[in-house]
């Protein structure tokens, strides 16, 4: 295995191949293969990038068929066949069937793009500056959505003050405290020293944050909240949208439409880069080119954006997402849980988390690479990175899926024996 073109030449900014290190050559489905011939399962799923599966067959076969025959590969924002296709289908195959109306932008292709336009039309439309957000919340690392991101070290590189957003305490945080009635005397207080946002911004189980799902009943407070205030809600849907969550968008569960969603990952279908950003259509206040950019739409990325949702379909994935996360639930609780009394459960469809903070924050870590010693890509999530974050490919085979939780009960175990 040879590292040392990386270490030497990529700066050192890299960082989920710290936790990796290797070189891989091919993946397929819910698996990686490295150079040296080694197979892991992967329960990382380019971080959400690639529910579909690594290589997924069928989106493939349109891909190919579309290089053959020379399509545009590169036309700005212009009008092309790939963009009318995957408008046409998310259109009548997504949003009508759900009764929602958004009109859909473009942005660059990564999800704190999405959240940068959203941010901006938040602030044109409203006419207000500050933001509410909460803490726990991960929305990107541009320097809008960075000032809407909470973690330390991500924020810790902007060089600038990151202003504008009020963060709000996470529900979880602090269980007695109503953090509604908290949003609404931060607005009706006149010495509460702070500006009535144009936006509340959440995701609504918060990822990187540690797999912590947001209460139904809550949401739609947060519904009510904005409605009765004059302020948009905005779900990045960035990490637990397409399916993710067991729904296509993950609000459906607490039956509300947000004001603002917005997606990348997944939406590509094929790990490839794409972002939308929906809204209202009597939000759509832009003025041609206002929010513009060379690499809004990529056509390769449209064509498998259609095949993706057309598979999505084709294949039931949010029943299955629901079924295997009942997998996943039962085999943790039954075969992880007792093997400390201190260790946690989070999670829903096709995303978990295990918390290690009541034995140590480290511990996840040394779990994560004794994951992979054993054969299972696995990343960490949460505060102080004490959570084991399970996201594997929707597609995974059931037997895949429980080969992989036995790599993780096997590098539990070999861990706590280690205290
Ligand atoms: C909820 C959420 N929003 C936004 C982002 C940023 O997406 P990107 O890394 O594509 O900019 C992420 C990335 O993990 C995310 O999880």
């Amino acid at each position: 295995m040879d590292t040392k073109v990386f270490e030497e030449y990529e700066s050192e900014v890299r960082s989920y191949c710290r936790h990796f290190p290797t070189v891989f050559t091919k993946a397929k489905g819910a698996y990686f293969y490295d150079e040296d011939g080694n197979e892991y399962i992967d329960f990382f799923c380019g971080a959400g990038a690639v529910n579909y599966g690594h290589n997924n067959p069928e989106i493939k076969k349109k891909l190919i068929e579309y290089l053959e025959n020379d399509g545009v590969m590169h036309a700005l924002d212009m009008y092309t066949v790939p963009k009318r296709e995957f408008i046409q289908t998310f259109e009548e195959k997504v949003l009508k069937p759900r009764g929602l109306n958004y009109k859909i932008q473009f942005p660059g292709p990564t999800g704190t793009n999405a959240n940068e336009a959203a941010l901006k039309l938040a602030r044109k439309v409203k006419k207000r500056r500050n933001v509410f957000a909460f803490m726990g919340a991960f929305h990107g690392m541009t320097l809008g959505s960075l000032a809407l991101t909470t973690d330390k070290s991500s924020r810790g590189g902007a060089g600038v003050p990151l202003e504008n957003v009020t963060f709000i305490p996470a529900p979880y945080m602090f269980p007695e405290l109503d953090t509604i009635a908290y949003m609404q005397k931060l607005l009706d207080d006149d010495h509460s020293g702070i500006e009535k946002p144009a936006a509340v911004f959440l995701e609504t189980i918060q990822a990187e944050g540690g797999i912590r799902v947001f209460e139904i009943e809550w949401l739609q407070k947060v519904r009510k909240f904005c409605d009765d205030n004059d302020i948009l809600m905005v779900v990045d849907d960035v990490q637990v949208g397409c399916c993710r969550s067991g729904t296509f968008f993950s609000f459906e569960r607490a039956n509300i439409q947000p004001d603002i969603v917005t997606m990348s990952k997944s939406i590509g279908g094929y790990g490839l880069p794409l972002a939308i950003t929906l809204f209202k259509p009597e939000l759509d206040v832009w003025t041609p080119g206002e929010h513009n950019g060379t690499f809004r739409g990529n056509q390769l990325a449209f064509v498998a954006a259609k095949g993706g949702i057309e598979y999505m379909l084709a294949n039931n994935i949010e029943s299955e997402v629901r079924r295997k996360g009942e997998i996943v639930k039962e085999f943790i609780t039954k075969e992880i849980l007792p093997l400390d009394e201190r260790l946690e459960l989070r999670g829903m469809g096709l995303i978990w988390g295990i918390e290690f903070e009541k034995i140590s924050a480290g511990l996840a870590d040394k779990v994560i690479e004794k994951c992979f010693e054993n054969g299972l890509i696995i990343e960490g999530a949460g505060r102080k990175n004490s959570v084991v974050k399970l996201m594997p490919p929707l597609v995974v085979e059931d037997e895949t899926l429980i080969k992989g939780m036995e790599i993780i009960k096997k590098s539990v175990t070999e861990e706590l024996a280690k205290l």
